[in-house]
């Protein structure tokens, strides 16, 4: 059976490399729309400075929603942008990456988001500014949304909505409180170990999601207690974008399966959730992918698969990520729900061992 790897995204990374924005976002339009985070530095007034026509959609707090995705869509149309650029984390850049794929699409997003309209190719070009090493999103080609109405969160996805350029600068990085670098690298280091072992893994995938496991592995602990430790940044932020590639071809696994309706009924940070599920996961999973695990030991430092998934637990522990569903205000009694909305991810369906109902109801109750 063959494999085939696909990123097109232009990665332009390095110390700085922010301030290249203007020159690199005047390739692809002279009128941009720029969506980010409120921390997110002020690409408006670069953009601006450099006479670029720029227009700002409302900061985006959190994690976007069908109607943020609407009323952007709808500004950039009345603006007519040529141009979508994201600046910050995962969220911000999911959001552009959405409005730049149906820019010039009819229809109401949440058509294309319970697939009653197929998601079409051929929207603006986006340029993507990761802020936190974590989601990977600058080198990824789906959106997460959620729709608070059906309570469901899931991606869009298409080919053609890949970052036309990703400007990857780890000074932009060095901000981030400590509890967004915990729960932003316990994704990128979950979703490393997860494109790994994920039944879509394939050589280059593998070659990209090892060289992330050792950066992020060396370099959590570092980055969460010293963050303006410019090495351990940089790995954090290269690690992410490296674990980005890995599952823009290989997908995830169990944990992303589980994620998104546990992060949408609790409230919980997609990174936090991730790396308290990360564990479990592995060791239901450990007959089923026990030479990976093997490799991710040695990336870790230690012999043995089992020996390596204690290590990510102390990992996890160590940078104050909680273990526990009980401790986030988890409610068991939702279990049941949460085994049903888990089961038609495209996450779930990559895991190393086949998960069915009685196997995502076993992993929740061990994470209990
Ligand atoms: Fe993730």
């Amino acid at each position: 059976m063959s494999t085939q790897y696909y990123n097109p995204v232009e990665v332009i990374t390095g110390a700085g490399c922010f301030k290249e924005l203007p020159q690199v976002v005047a390739r692809f339009g002279a009128h941009a729309l720029v969506i980010r985070s409120p921390r997110a530095p002020d690409a408006t007034a670069l953009l601006d400075m450099a006479g670029v026509g720029v227009v700002e959609a409302d900061p985006l707090r959190g994690e976007p929603t069908l109607d943020y995705v609407e009323a952007a869509r709808a500004l950039a149309r009345r603006e007519g942008v040529e141009v979508v650029v994201g600046v910050g984390g995962g969220s911000p850049m999911d959001a552009a990456k959405a409005v730049a794929g149906l820019f010039p699409h009819a229809g109401p997003v949440h058509e294309y988001h319970t697939g009653a309209r197929k998601v079409p190719g051929g929207g603006l070009p986006f340029v993507a500014v990761p802020t936190t090493a974590g989601s990977g999103a600058e080198v990824t080609k789906n959106a997460v949304l959620t729709d608070p109405a059906r309570g469901v969160k899931e991606s869009l996805r298409h080919d053609g909505w890949f970052a036309r350029a990703a400007l990857v600068d780890p000074e932009l990085t060095y901000s981030a409180p400590p509890d967004v670098t915990a729960a932003s690298g316990s994704d990128a280091l979950c979703q490393a170990i997860e494109a790994y072992v994920s039944t879509g893994a394939m050589p280059v995938t593998d070659a990209l999601a090892k060289e992330a496991i050792a950066r992020i592995a060396r370099a959590l602990p570092v980055a969460c207690a010293q963050p303006q430790d410019a090495v351990a940044r940089a790995d954090m932020l290269y690690g992410s974008l490296l674990a980005g590639l890995a599952l823009s071809n290989a997908r995830l696994g169990g944990v992303h399966g589980m994620a998104h309706p546990l992060g949408v009924r609790f409230n919980l940070p997609h990174g936090l959730i991730c790396g308290l599920l990360l564990p479990y996961v592995m060791e239901y999973n450990i007959e089923h992918a026990r030479r990976k695990y093997e490799h991710v030991a040695i990336l870790l430092g230690v012999g043995g698969a089992e020996a390596g998934i204690a290590r990510v637990r102390r990992l996890l522990e160590k940078i104050n990520i909680p273990l526990r569903l009980r401790d986030v205000g988890v409610d068991r009694a939702q279990f049941p729900a949460i085994v049903v909305e888990s089961l038609p991810s495209g996450s779930l369906k990559h895991n190393p061992r086949k998960l069915g109902a009685e196997d995502v109801t076993a992993i929740l109750e061990a994470a209990w």
